[in-house]
């Protein structure tokens, strides 16, 4: 236990409890961060061991009484705990404590609900917290005072919950009912993207990797960044100019954090979802985080669970600026496809190589180069102009048209295909005439 004094916020006592089980082991450093984030002052951290747990509290009664004392003689606004406390459990503690008694999953929520910028997120995050009230709505309020704000109290106020019920179960559906709206206007604009066939290109990566920070960096745009975790809640899409390969949608996604409650999962799976629709993942690592491993980890699970696990992923390893003598640079694999990018988002060392990387993970299946057209292709050679795939037309002397081309390979083979035409290897040999040019082939 340590004590801390420090400026504004409310005045909290942390409760991490030492686990045996890696697996559900949560990083007390983390927590401390994750509070921190979420505006608390930190008077005391506990770390209670795990071996006389208590069904009525969680941790043993001995523990609850040393807390009660200590929140009394601090004068604490709010108890955290790192861990998940049932609804029965959270009333107990409140009673004992006289103070509010937070979890982790009320925490996280809590720090998604001041981060939400858009509105769609902002929505995810009502809905999320209406749902995690609803199982604690039936311990009423009167144990405690009534507190206006806070941590854990933003968003939807308790007034409206304890008034009525049925209120709440209305204002779900109707949340429910917009953000219906809201994603098939999403979904809209994602098809529209595939149709006109830029590539999606995500950040994804741990909490505090540095997102939003390379988005900021690469598109020059002035999306939030700040030293506390979850800066970004909402994917925010942006068009880049990648010089031969034409325009990408970058989309910065929500920090991911080892055991994010399932519900949140849930709740943000249509933001996560921009990261299972791309064609390729720039998975952000912090290179001066000593968790970096297990944090990579994470995110694959978290993935995983979105279906995303089998994209093409480009590692990009971020804050080299801390690390000693790292130069920025592509690592490739064993056949020369970029794997890792070394760079620092914060003095813009290494962009210029990640813009390469991107153009040559996506430009694999692009199709740059001059094509021969006979006359008797006149139909063919419309339906590249229809599709704006065409950078410029001349002739030969034999009167066939040589079109400067730049479209997805498969695209190519499918409209060649549909003339009743041979797949393009054979085409070359016969009426195509192929011409690698622009060395841009394959970029
Ligand atoms: P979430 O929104 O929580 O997912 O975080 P994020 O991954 O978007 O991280 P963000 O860009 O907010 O950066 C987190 C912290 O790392 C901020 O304090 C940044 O200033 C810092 N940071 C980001 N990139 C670099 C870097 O290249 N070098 C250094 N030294 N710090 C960096």
């Amino acid at each position: 236990m340590f004590f801390e004094r420090h400026g504004g916020g409310e005045r909290a006592i942390l409760v991490h409890l030492e686990g045996q089980d890696p697996e559900a082991r949560e990083d007390p450093q983390e927590f401390q961060e994750l509070a921190k984030s979420a505006g608390a002052e930190t008077v005391a951290f506990f770390n209670v061991p795990r071996h006389r747990p208590s069904a009525k509290y969680l941790i043993g009664t001995g523990k609850v009484e040393e807390l009660r004392d200590l929140v009394k003689a601090e004068k604490v606004d709010i108890v955290i705990f790192n861990h998940v406390l049932t609804p029965s459990q959270e009333r107990n503690l409140e009673r004992v404590f006289e103070c509010r008694v937070l979890d982790r999953t009320g925490l996280i929520l809590d720090i998604f609900a001041q981060r939400a910028r858009t509105h769609e997120g902002k929505l995810q995050v009502e809905l999320a917290q209406l749902d995690h009230m609803s199982t604690r709505l039936v311990r009423g309020w009167t144990h405690l005072e009534r507190q206006g704000g806070g941590i854990g109290s933003r968003g939807p106020g308790e007034t409206q919950l304890e008034t009525d019920r049925r209120l709440l179960r209305v204002r779900m559906s109707q949340i429910k009912a917009r953000l219906k709206k809201v994603r098939s206007q999403r979904e809209q604009s994602r098809r529209g993207r595939q149709r006109a066939d830029i590539p999606t290109v995500s950040l994804v990566g741990y909490t505090n990797a540095g997102k939003s920070t390379l988005f900021n960096a690469v598109t020059g745009s002035d999306v939030f960044a700040a030293d506390q975790l979850f800066a970004t809640l909402d994917p925010t899409l942006r068009r880049l100019d990648l010089g031969d390969l034409g325009p990408i949608v970058l989309a910065d996604t929500v920090g991911f954090i080892r055991h994010l409650p399932h519900k949140l999962v849930e709740a943000f799976r249509s933001t996560l979802e921009e990261s299972s629709n791309s064609d390729l993942l720039l998975h952000v690592i912090d290179s001066h985080e000593p968790e970096r491993m297990q944090q990579i980890e994470q995110v694959m699970v978290v993935l995983g669970e979105i279906g995303a696990q089998d994209l093409p992923i480009l590692e990009v390893y971020n804050k080299i600026d801390l690390l000693e003598a790292v130069e920025p640079q592509i690592q490739r694999d064993a056949n020369g496809k970029p794997q890792r990018v070394w760079l620092s988002a914060r003095d813009g060392s290494g962009l210029e190589l990640l813009e390469q990387a991107i153009a040559e993970l996506l430009g694999n299946d692009l199709f740059v180069g001059t094509l021969r057209l006979e006359q008797r292709f006149s139909r063919l050679r419309a339906q590249f102009f229809e599709l704006g795939v065409v950078q410029k037309e001349a002739h030969d002397d034999e009167g066939a048209s040589l079109l400067d081309v730049r479209l997805p390979r498969a695209e190519l083979n499918r409209l060649v295909s549909r003339e009743g035409m041979q797949p393009l290897e054979f085409i070359e040999e016969h009426t195509l005439q192929y011409k690698p040019d622009k060395a841009a082939v394959p970029l």
